[in-house]
């Protein structure tokens, strides 16, 4: 079975993929810089999978230690997760964003190629599609940026193309995520936030948990069918599997884009409730006014990942609350100590 190397596997979305492939067989390695997240995960990716794994921490601007690693592992292809991700954070230290994200997928880029390794799945986002053009967003829709975090995804695409381009050689998979929410559902891992959350499923389960007084619901004056935003959220596991497929479509050559989402919109009140459901309380919320840079809706078109991946979304928004309940319940604090 082929060698995988995961960069930023020990963050949210890494965590759980790194889950699944190494249940499906594949030699994974790891490495992180940590910071956005501990070691403490991949030491339960191995409860979980009953199986230790090389991991290593490293920066992916670090080519030195980078190249080490390619000399210590056989690496066939590399899943490329790590990345800052915070967009409010992202318009304060622009530089930073541009430098860890960019300039971290350039140095790692050339060190593979300096390895004749080839394969490359990508972690973009459907940040890329800004003001969506048309809805469902599908692949071809206008790309257009609204922040410095998403304008690093759009520069990393064109990189990549770049990089196809001069060499034909190259396989590479471009992953859009829509919402990715939910935990795996034993419980052991999850999304871990620094701080305050940002995003709305860990702000939820945070309120119901009473880390947090009340839900702050970012305007009810959309128009969508209740008033509030509408977002594709996907469950962390589905979208984890997504990059198996997408590694197995590195067998051939070529760059192929992706969206992963499950197609449905949900309203903030659709997840507001339905997380009430899974947690069994009613969780408080107050309306403010809509927050800067926010969109009205969005959702995808799976439809190529469908038909070329043979990849489907299966768990439903209920799971995901489920799941996310599980998790929040048995780690109120995350990986972390309470503050
Ligand atoms: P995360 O922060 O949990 O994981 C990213 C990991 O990368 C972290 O473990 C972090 O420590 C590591 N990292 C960051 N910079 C690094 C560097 N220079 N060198 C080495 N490691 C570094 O985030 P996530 O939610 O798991 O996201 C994974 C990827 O998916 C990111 O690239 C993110 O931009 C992208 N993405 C996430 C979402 C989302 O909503 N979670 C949506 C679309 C795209
Ligand atoms: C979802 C909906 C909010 C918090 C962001 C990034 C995007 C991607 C995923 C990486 C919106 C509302 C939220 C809250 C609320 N990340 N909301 N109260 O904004 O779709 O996407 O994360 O690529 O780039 O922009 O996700 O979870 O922040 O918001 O009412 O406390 O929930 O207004 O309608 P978003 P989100």
């Amino acid at each position: 079975m082929a060698t995988v190397l995961l960069t930023g596997g020990a963050g949210y979305i890494g965590s759980h993929t790194l889950v699944e492939m190494i249940n499906a067989g594949y030699d994974c390695v790891v490495l992180d810089n940590f910071s956005n997240s501990s070691p403490e995960s991949l030491k339960r990716v191995a409860q979980i999978c009953g199986k230790e794994f090389p991991w290593y921490t490293c920066d992916i601007r670090d080519e030195e230690t980078m190249d080490q690693i390619f000399c210590n592992h056989e690496i066939d292809a590399v899943i490329h997760f790590a990345g800052l991700k915070a967009v409010g954070e992202s318009v304060e230290k622009p530089e930073l964003y541009f430098d860890n994200n960019v300039n971290g997928t350039n140095v790692l880029l050339k060190v593979m190629q300096k390895h004749n390794c080839k394969k490359f799945v990508f972690s973009s986002s459907a940040t890329v599609y800004g003001e969506p053009e048309r809805l469902p967003l599908d692949e071809t829709c206008r790309l257009h940026t609204t922040n410095p975090y998403g304008e690093t995804k759009l520069q990393i695409e064109n990189n990549l193309k770049t990089v196809y381009q001069k060499d034909n050689d190259w396989k590479v998979v471009i992953l859009r995520y829509f919402n990715p929410v939910g935990a795996h559902e034993s419980g052991l891992i999850g999304e871990s936030p620094n701080g305050i959350p940002n995003n709305l499923t860990p702000y939820i389960s945070q309120v119901a948990q009473g880390l947090l007084p009340y839900l702050r619901v970012f305007g009810n004056d959309y128009p969508t069918p209740d008033g509030t935003g509408i977002r594709d959220y996907i469950h962390v596991v589905d979208l984890a599997k997504g990059h198996l497929c997408a590694l197995e479509k590195t067998a051939d050559t070529g760059l192929f884009i992706y969206n992963l989402g499950t197609g449905t919109g949900y309203s903030v009140f659709d997840v507001l409730h339905a997380y009430e459901k899974a947690c069994g309380k009613v969780i408080p919320y107050k309306i403010l006014p809509r927050r800067a840079g926010d969109i009205a809706e969005m959702y995808a078109s799976c439809k190529k990942a469908n038909e070329e991946l043979g990849w489907y979304a299966k768990l439903t928004l209920d799971d995901m609350c489920k799941d996310l309940f599980n998790w929040q319940s048995k780690n109120p604090y995350g990986y972390g100590e309470e503050k």
